[in-house]
């Protein structure tokens, strides 16, 4: 490609599902000149419970996906597969491929006060500790608590976001207790879904405690890396957003729709086994 083919070349962005449209949402708020390819890998979700052999296998075979797509760098815009495959897919292919989690954690560490942070993600996620280790490669006197909160992604894929429900707060009150009563001061939301219950996490944790959403901060991140390497895409002559799915296009259509400020009228569904 060409200085001008590769300023015009669409930026990737996956997830195991709809989650990552949150920071498909941010890139457009950001980047609003970038084109976009999504892929949401809907037939093999949820990825929070899986092993990282198979979050890695399910990487390669979306970035060698998205490569047929031309893109010019690649947001893995999953906390999960980021823990599991992001440092073994960046030494495979030649592509940038950012995460969310370096992000993330980067600006908890900058919003902390006392050095107590918060992380709630997946059980991957979690397990993984990769958001403890980033943090503490920042600041190696911070305290991490980390909480895996399953049930959220569900609560999210079922629309109980909305209107705020009994169910909703009671398994916020379930998870979030502990983190509520703790010392923490900042607490980063590290699963692509939580941005959508962030008023319902802001009013049970109160004002003490800073909220941080790696998908704005991932966005910010993909800008930067962009302006260095001179790729971002300056004129907004037409932009052009993509969507992909594995499985189940139409519910992943209308989710879209109410995520996305940006009417999405087509989801391409492939077999992702394929590539
Ligand atoms: N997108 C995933 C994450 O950010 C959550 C959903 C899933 O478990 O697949 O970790």
């Amino acid at each position: 490609m060409n200085i001008e083919e590769l300023k015009r070349a669409p930026i990737g962005v996956f997830d195991s599902g709809v989650g990552g449209l949150t920071v498909a949402r941010e890139i457009m708020r950001q980047l609003p000149d970038e084109n976009i390819v999504y892929f949401g890998d809907t037939a093999r979700l949820p990825y929070g419970s899986k092993s990282k052999e198979s979050i890695i296998r399910f990487s390669r075979q979306i970035i060698r996906f998205l490569q047929t797509k031309n893109v010019k760098a690649i947001v893995i815009a999953c906390n999960t597969a980021t823990a599991m495959a992001l440092e073994t897919v960046q030494q495979e292919f030649d592509t940038p491929i950012i995460g969310v989690i370096v992000p993330g954690a980067r600006a908890a560490v900058q919003e902390t006060k006392n050095k107590k942070i918060g992380v709630i993600g997946t059980e991957g996620t979690i397990r993984s500790n990769m958001y403890t280790r980033v943090i503490r490669e920042i600041e190696p006197e911070a305290e991490v608590l980390g909480k895996a909160c399953p049930l959220f992604v569900p609560l999210v894929e079922e629309g109980f976001v909305k209107n705020y429900s009994a169910v909703t707060e009671e398994v916020i009150d379930i998870y979030l207790r502990e983190m509520r009563e703790s010392e923490v001061d900042t607490m980063i939301l590290g699963c692509t879904h939580y941005p959508l219950l962030r008023s319902a996490i802001i009013k049970y944790m109160g004002d003490r405690v800073h909220i941080v959403n790696p998908a704005y901060e991932a966005a910010m991140d993909l800008k930067k890396i962009l302006n260095e390497r001179n790729m971002n895409h300056e004129s907004g002559e037409y932009n052009k957003y993509e969507f992909y799915v594995s499985d189940a296009a139409e519910k992943f259509k209308q989710f879209a729709n109410s995520v996305l400020p940006y009417d999405v009228k087509y989801i391409h569904q492939i077999n992702i086994e394929e590539y």
